[in-house]
């Protein structure tokens, strides 16, 4: 039997057992087997992981693992580990990893060097920040960038609030629309301010926007009469984290204020590399070698855990499971920690940017689903928001809970309050409520069928021991490796993004149609609804 037969055949065995699974409940799974939490969890480092309210039997498991043995996933994480061209579309490496391996870790020597010299590098840039400097020193810095060039840093910063330096604020601005920026300019004094334009290509138009007008702002703000201001107000008050360092030097700031990071470092695993400069400055140096830290612990479990035990593998198994077996099309993220507010939208650039794919590694359209549409809200506020459907809508929407043990800020009751919300929503929505309970509730007869919990949500809930930098690195590795393995599971590419290029491409022809004051000759070649829309655009209604 070839490869691709066992594979198939592995495929049928898992789709035939999605058949028979299709009605059982999660009731008589935990029914079944007083053990079940045992059975259904994992631990690594700081994390727990606890998949027992999905709707899956050991027999799953053992299907879902027979898909990946005969996807040779260990060869694809081998050859992602040796630092292959595993980006085969832009023939890249994925190297992600390198950036938190500490030297003796990294896969070669120049590496080794090359990245023990750009966390030098930062190290430094931090420790002249921090340093006081007098007046001249900075009090604000403003993270200019967009997408994975904003995302992990952002949320990384307000993850770890709790660690912040003190006397430094951290603005972050990714949108082109000025009111992200102009607000914040209108607070800043110029004098006191650093930009860090954060740009992979150096080409994206909404971050080149907001820096062209940053320079602007800072120019008019720095008088030449102000000795302080020297002769380049760029030089004092920018710096740049880019691939590119032609654009960069271009824009105006010196070679010596550009950080640099390789192309195999794809935007939204990006953070560990200087695109998280920020974070550093934010949480100190030492914070940021702990987020690596981190990191590279759940590097060390995802590179030799066996199968059974391994939690990236086991949180992609599980999408796998509930995706193409069970047939979700979306996936809730519930972070039950308002530190965590963001998670969700980074994890959302994270999943669907890499794993939104209809076309496999060979270039023929996928023959199964891919990524489901994630979304998420922070608890326990989004049980006041969309839990209902949940609850009640008849979707299947599996969900990932991430809970953490000890609060990063405690308040008496408040901590017990937020861990019993977590616990409670994610039972209810495992469990539900039969008609006898629902009749103990007092629950009215007249209002039944309004009032029934059909429960069989599946949720995997993560348990963080705290939210420091070192089991936030731990979290985020965990979901960077089950997107790899889903990659390889689904056969696509999981580190191009070549779907975002025609939006971006046509804005660049539509910016001058709106920019003329009349119609021009290519407003002729766009569709009515647009050449509508610009007209409309273009009219002053009647006061
Ligand atoms: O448009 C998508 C994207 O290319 C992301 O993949 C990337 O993180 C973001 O835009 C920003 O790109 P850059 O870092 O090159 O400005």
């Amino acid at each position: 039997m070839t490869t691709d037969d066992t594979l198939q055949t592995a495929w049928q065995a898992l789709h035939q057992h999605a058949e028979d699974m299709r009605t059982t409940h999660l009731r008589a799974l935990f029914a079944a087997d007083p053990q079940r939490f045992a059975a259904f969890s994992l631990h690594s480092g700081d994390l727990l992981m606890d998949f027992s309210k999905q709707r899956m039997t050991a027999e799953t498991l053992r299907l879902l693992r027979r898909i990946a043995e005969a996807s040779d996933f260990a060869r694809g994480r081998r050859r992602m580990a040796a630092g292959e061209a595993i980006n085969h579309t832009e023939n890249r490496a994925v190297s992600h990893m390198t950036l938190r391996a500490p030297t003796h870790a990294a896969p070669d020597a120049a590496t080794g060097r090359e990245t023990a010299e750009s966390l030098e590098r930062l190290r430094a840039f931090c420790a002249a920040l921090h340093a006081p400097a007098g007046e001249a020193h900075i009090t604000d810095v403003v993270h200019l960038g967009i997408g994975g060039s904003d995302l992990g840093p952002r949320m990384v910063v307000q993850a770890l609030a709790a660690c912040r330096h003190p006397d430094l604020r951290l603005h972050f601005v990714a949108n082109v629309d000025g009111a992200d920026l102009a607000p914040l300019l209108a607070r800043l004094n110029p004098r006191s301010t650093l930009f860090i334009v954060v740009s992979k290509t150096f080409t994206t138009q909404e971050t080149l926007t907001n820096a062209r007008t940053t320079r602007e702002w800072l120019e008019a703000g720095l008088p030449e009469k102000n000795p302080r201001a020297g002769a380049d107000v760029v030089a004092r008050h920018f710096v740049a984290v880019t691939s590119n360092l032609a654009a960069a030097t271009a824009f105006g700031i010196p070679a010596t204020r550009v950080f640099l990071f390789r192309d195999g470092v794809g935007g939204r695993f990006s953070l560990w590399s200087p695109v998280g400069l920020s974070i550093a400055l934010a949480i100190g140096f030492s914070g940021f070698t702990a987020l690596l830290s981190g990191a590279h612990q759940m590097d060390q479990h995802f590179l030799t855990a066996p199968t059974e035990k391994n939690l990236p593998l086991t949180l992609a198994l599980i999408d796998l499971w509930n995706v193409n077996g069970l047939g979700a099309k979306s996936h809730g993220i519930f972070p039950y920690s308002q530190s965590l507010e963001l998670f969700p939208a980074y994890l959302q650039q994270l999943e669907m940017e890499s794993l939104g794919k209809s076309v496999d590694r060979q270039g023929a359209p996928l023959t199964r689903s891919s990524s489901p549409i994630l979304w998420g809200a922070v608890g326990a506020s989004g049980q006041h928001a969309v839990f209902q459907l949940l609850h009640q809508g008849g979707q299947l929407v599996p969900s990932d809970f991430i809970l953490l043990k000890h609060a990063d800020f405690p308040l008496r009751d408040h901590h017990l309050c937020l861990l019993a919300n977590g616990l409670a929503q994610s039972a209810a929505l495992a469990f539900g409520e039969t008609l006898e309970e629902a009749r103990a509730r007092q629950v009215s007869a007249a209002l039944l069928p309004w009032r029934s919990f059909p429960g069989n949500q599946p949720s995997t809930t993560l348990l963080l021991e705290r939210l420091d930098a070192h089991v936030l690195g731990q979290l985020l590795a965990l979901y960077e490796h089950k997107v790899f393995c889903l990659g390889v599971l689904w056969n696509l590419n999981a580190f191009d993004q070549w779907g975002v290029e025609l939006g971006k491409q046509m804005a660049q022809r539509l910016l001058p149609c709106l920019e003329s004051e009349g119609a021009t000759s290519a407003a002729t070649t766009l569709d009515a609804s647009t050449r509508g829309l610009i007209a409309a655009l273009k009219t002053e209604r009647p006061a």
